[in-house]
């Protein structure tokens, strides 16, 4: 029966629910091997899913786990979700600045896996900051302060955590489709009005092009209306990393100075647009009348206030990130401007200093991390500084001279 099921996706043919169900839920019960489950997610990356598989997938992901339900709670609750991208620390600045306009921010985060970072462990780099919330726990926090950031519960769609974790080792993360089931399931699971996604292309993303973003997206937007909620998404490039830090401590540190008003650039820009988005959505406005009240709130530091509010009650301390005292320095071998900062490179080094881990096991250390000192677009001399690491002794990196693209 499995070899049956493989066979008919190998030739391109479509799988009924009832042959999804069988082989998926299988792997999930440990039925199915992780060969066989290999075999079958390699055979949908090279001849995808029919929207109708699509949506029955979604269904049995969903269905694998708990469901959760936050009907009980006011106001319209939204969510979001970006696809990964190397120094996106965009949720720690977005949901603070949604929730002190009065909009409830549910979100689970993930943690950083391979080359980009997770929400979760630049929030861990918080000491006591707590983000393995029990479901009473999530619902306490929202009623009391209207946000919580947590660590998804193990319940909550356990099929994608399993799914996740191969796909990883066996080349098959950019499946549009498999990306669109995993994180539209999730978002379903936990329980949002609306959503809105960030859709990451270029070099330091699982998509590489614009086009295939878009598709991502309008796939993901259509199965929001299967089950009702409304989505929205952006597509952002990805072949520079977002902002000047890379790594755990140090990125809190530069979204802590966005959501300040201290810093500007693209991640505020960026920042800007997601939440103008989400309050778009909630408030049922449009999105320039949005806009003005995003950036009042980023200017009045109601939305700094909120982020402190949530590492209390997370039971955090605010002024316990540290980072690394520990620097080497990268400077220019070349005269010209900086035409590029290849994403990938520096999600590969901050990587090598100790910022992320290869396996979800792998012990990370928040206090390493890069400071790009020099950004796209400007002039730079031999012997010009291009970035200070801040490292940890122990841990062995190599520089690549061809990070930075002078030309
Ligand atoms: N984020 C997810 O949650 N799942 C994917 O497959 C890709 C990005």
């Amino acid at each position: 029966m499995i070899k049956d099921i493989l066979d008919k996706k190998r030739l391109g043919n479509s799988l009924t629910k009832k042959e999804l169900e069988f082989i998926f839920m299988g792997y999930l019960k440990g039925i199915v091997e992780s060969c066989q489950m290999s075999s079958l997610l390699m055979a949908i990356c090279i001849h995808g899913l029919s929207r109708r598989e699509v949506f029955d997938l979604t269904d049995i992901f969903i269905k694998s786990g708990e469901v959760l339900d936050f009907s009980d709670l006011s106001g319209i609750k939204v969510d979001k979700h970006s696809t990964g991208g190397i120094g996106d620390k965009t949720t720690l600045v977005v949901a603070p600045v949604v929730a002190s306009l009065g909009i409830p921010v549910i979100k689970m985060s993930g943690r950083g896996l391979g080359y980009t970072g997770g929400t979760i462990d630049k929030l861990e780099s918080i000491k006591g900051f707590r983000t393995d919330l029990s479901n009473q726990e999530i619902h306490d926090a929202v009623s009391k302060i209207g946000i919580v950031i947590t660590g998804q519960t193990a319940d909550l769609v356990p099929l994608d955590r399993a799914i996740y974790a191969l796909r990883d080792i066996t080349g098959t993360t950019s499946s549009i489709p498999l990306i669109a089931i995993s994180i539209m399931s999730k978002k379903i699971a936990g329980g949002a009005d609306k959503i809105l996604l960030d859709v990451k292309y270029g070099k330091g993303a699982l998509i590489s092009t614009i086009d295939d973003a878009k598709s991502l997206g309008d796939l993901m937007v259509e199965i929001g209306e299967k089950y009702g909620r409304e989505v929205r998404y952006v597509m952002t490039d990805m072949n520079t990393p977002l902002g000047s830090c890379v790594g755990n401590s140090i990125e809190l540190v530069e979204a802590v100075d966005v959501l300040r008003g201290v810093s500007k650039g693209a991640l505020y820009d960026l920042c800007v647009e997601l939440a103008s988005h989400m309050v778009s959505m909630a408030k049922k406005i449009s999105v320039s009348s949005a806009e003005k009240l995003v950036i009042e709130v980023l200017h009045n530091d109601e939305a700094y206030k909120k982020f402190v509010q949530l590492v209390k009650n997370q039971g955090g301390d605010i002024n316990s990130a540290t980072v690394s005292l520990d620097k080497f320095e990268v400077f220019s071998k070349k005269s010209g401007v900086i035409k590029g900062i290849d994403a990938l490179e520096i999600g590969k080094l901050s990587l090598c200093l100790g910022a992320g881990r290869l396996t979800q096991d792998d012990i990370i250390d928040h206090s390493v991390g890069i400071f790009i000192e020099k950004n796209v677009g400007e002039r730079v001399d031999i012997g010009d500084l291009l970035m200070t690491l801040y490292i940890n002794r122990k841990n062995k990196f190599k520089v690549k001279d061809t990070i930075f693209d002078i030309q």
